[in-house]
């Protein structure tokens, strides 16, 4: 299945070799570095991405929307409960992943969160596990997510809390500028080794 494409993106402002790296490993994930941090994000975030799509209670005839899936695990979780997911992730690395993962359970697209290439009022769940802080454009991709979802559903949305630019928050305010409801936010502390998660659940008015 060939996985499709957007057009490149503008150059990036420099940054140092060590946060290049990490974000070639992780944050953008690209050539062997990322493959690799494909493999330990597999595994030290499988929990957090088992905790939102249990906490999104998916049903069998649901459209779930996995943004920044990353190496798939929540994408392969949620398209075993779902009638239909779809993946968006702007590394192909990544979704090359997901494709290994997911099989024909998934259908996979370059994009990212404030351009996910989905119609509006497509999707019933939007999950979103360790991108926020990644997200270019915080208020688009609110308002992204809000244009897809179907009115009552739901958006569940988890991050590294110690990575994130603003408090959990000052996030739920941004989701409720973007017109969602029902806005509530906690943490939670993975077993193993990864860092509390800051997490949120907001849902698009009937
Ligand atoms: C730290 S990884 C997290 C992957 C996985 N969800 C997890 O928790 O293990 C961040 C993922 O978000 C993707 N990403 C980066 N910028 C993004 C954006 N603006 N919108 C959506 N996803 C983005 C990256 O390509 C990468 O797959």
């Amino acid at each position: 299945m060939s996985i499709p494409r957007q057009p490149a993106p503008p150059p990036q402002p420099e940054t140092s070799g060590f946060a290049r790296v990490l974000d070639r490993t992780f944050g953008h994930p690209s050539g062997v570095l990322g493959r690799l941090g494909g493999w330990v994000m597999a595994r030290g975030n499988a929990a957090t991405e088992h905790r939102i799509v249990d906490l999104a209670k998916v049903e069998p005839h649901e459209t779930v929307l996995v943004v920044g899936p990353g190496p798939g695990v929540g994408l392969d979780a949620a398209a075993r409960l779902a009638g239909r997911a779809v993946g968006v992730d702007p590394s192909l690395e990544m979704l090359t992943l997901c494709q290994e993962r997911c099989g024909d359970r998934a259908e996979l697209r370059e994009g990212s969160a404030a351009h996910t290439g989905e119609p509006g009022e497509s999707v019933d769940v939007v999950l979103s596990v360790n991108n926020v802080m990644l997200w270019d454009d915080r208020a688009a991709g609110f308002a992204e997510l809000f244009r897809v979802l179907r009115p009552g559903g739901r958006l569940l949305l988890s991050a590294h809390e110690k990575w994130l630019p603003v408090s959990r928050h000052v996030l739920a305010d941004e989701a409720a500028a973007a017109g969602f409801a029902d806005l509530q936010t906690w943490t939670w502390e993975p077993p193993g080794f990864a860092a509390l998660a800051a997490q949120l659940r907001a849902v698009k008015p009937a």
